[in-house]
């Protein structure tokens, strides 16, 4: 059975919520662990006072017994806090008594680079409001609860996965500069996999090829506009000769320029992959738009945000690696059990004498 994960969840709904299918049975998950990972996300510089609110934490509803995983879909919830402000704003049934709180207002000035005006006419909404709750990144919480379960599952057989921004000192300074002048920052993160063994993925099927895999996961996360693989664009620049890791006789590289993928299938080396974000889309000094309305010229909507989330990114990214390590090492090991699973790469690396 495939892993798989399918998620929900508006921006300032009452709750973001995530199913996992296909997890083995006997994984043993840590709460605290999951809390801290999702804590990690709301931390970083640059981001908005919405996280003071949020204080997440996950939520269990099926799939786990007394902290084991049972087989059966895993149903993870975390609330909304700030659901509380926007009752009628965003109330799933019809609301009932006069407008109070926020998201009462129709949002008609749509915000260049967010999913706003190509929201609106894709789906026939009057108030880019629809458009922007689903499009907003918060839900990546919950993809990163997901990314944690992922994490322990990896962690069976010897794989670790982090996510950390490039250059923090750099980057918070140019958040310093951008806040200062109401404006936004975007930058680089990096996310790195040890102890993964050659053969996973595979260059049979250009989807399962693990280099598309991860780019495609990291492309899925909200403003990321560039992925790179190793040294990715660098390496157009170089020579053959300079390019290549060349196989030492115990069959591990001399260098990793690669990032641990060949013909779309691990090597053995640690996996580096890039993930550069775009400047976030909602400025408070905000760019020309249209008013939906009238047709007229207006400034786009201006609504609490974040000035960067760089490093909020490293951590939704890490995630995001997890769980797509995660597919294809239960996609190789298989397992209805954890134990079966563990078996099965212990008897693969044998067979491949790799340590
Ligand atoms: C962790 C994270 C936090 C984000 N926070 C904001 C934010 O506060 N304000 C904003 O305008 N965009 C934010 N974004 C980016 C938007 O969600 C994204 O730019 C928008 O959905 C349009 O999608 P696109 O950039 O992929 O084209 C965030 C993205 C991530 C990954």
């Amino acid at each position: 059975m495939t892993l798989r994960l399918a998620s929900a969840g508006e921006s300032h709904g009452p709750a973001l919520v995530a199913i996992l299918t296909g997890l083995p049975a006997g994984l043993e998950l840590d709460r605290d662990a999951i809390d801290a990972d999702l804590r990690r996300r709301q931390e970083g510089y640059g981001r908005s006072p919405r996280q003071q609110i949020e204080q997440d934490r996950i939520e269990v509803l099926a799939g786990l017994r007394h902290g084991r995983t049972l087989g059966t879909p895993l149903a993870l919830v975390v609330a909304n806090r700030d659901h509380r402000n926007w009752t009628w704003g965003m109330s799933p049934w019809p609301p009932e008594g006069e407008p109070a709180g926020k998201g009462t207002k129709r949002v008609t000035l749509p915000r260049p680079g967010h999913a706003d005006l190509a929201g609106v006419q894709k789906y026939d909404h009057d108030d880019v409001r629809n458009a922007l709750e689903r499009a907003s990144a918060r839900h990546t919480a919950v993809h990163v609860a997901a990314g944690a379960v992922a994490k322990a599952l990896l962690a069976t057989i010897g794989i670790e996965v982090r996510g950390e921004p490039l250059d923090e000192e750099l980057l918070r300074a140019r958040v310093d500069a951008a806040r200062a002048e109401r404006d936004t920052a975007g930058g680089v993160v990096e996310v790195r996999a040890t102890g993964v063994p050659p053969g996973l993925g595979t260059y049979a099927a250009k989807e399962d090829r693990l280099d598309a895999r991860l780019a495609a996961a990291l492309m899925g996360i909200q403003a990321v506009k560039g992925v790179e693989i190793g040294d990715g664009f660098a390496l157009a620049a170089l020579r053959g000769s300079e390019a290549h890791d060349e196989i030492a006789p115990d069959r591990r590289r001399i260098s990793n320029r690669a990032g641990g993928i060949e013909a779309g299938v691990s090597n053995g080396e640690e996996i580096v992959v890039r993930a550069a974000m775009k400047p976030l889309p909602t400025l408070m000094k905000p760019l020309r738009s249209v008013d939906l309305d009238t047709g007229e010229p207006a400034s786009a909507l201006v609504e609490r945000s974040d000035v960067a989330a760089v490093e909020a990114l490293a951590v939704v990214a890490e995630a995001a690696v997890a769980w797509e390590l995660a597919v294809l090492a239960l996609d190789k090991f298989g397992g209805d059990a954890v134990r079966d699973f563990v078996a099965a790469h212990r008897a693969y690396v044998e067979r491949i004498e790799w340590r």
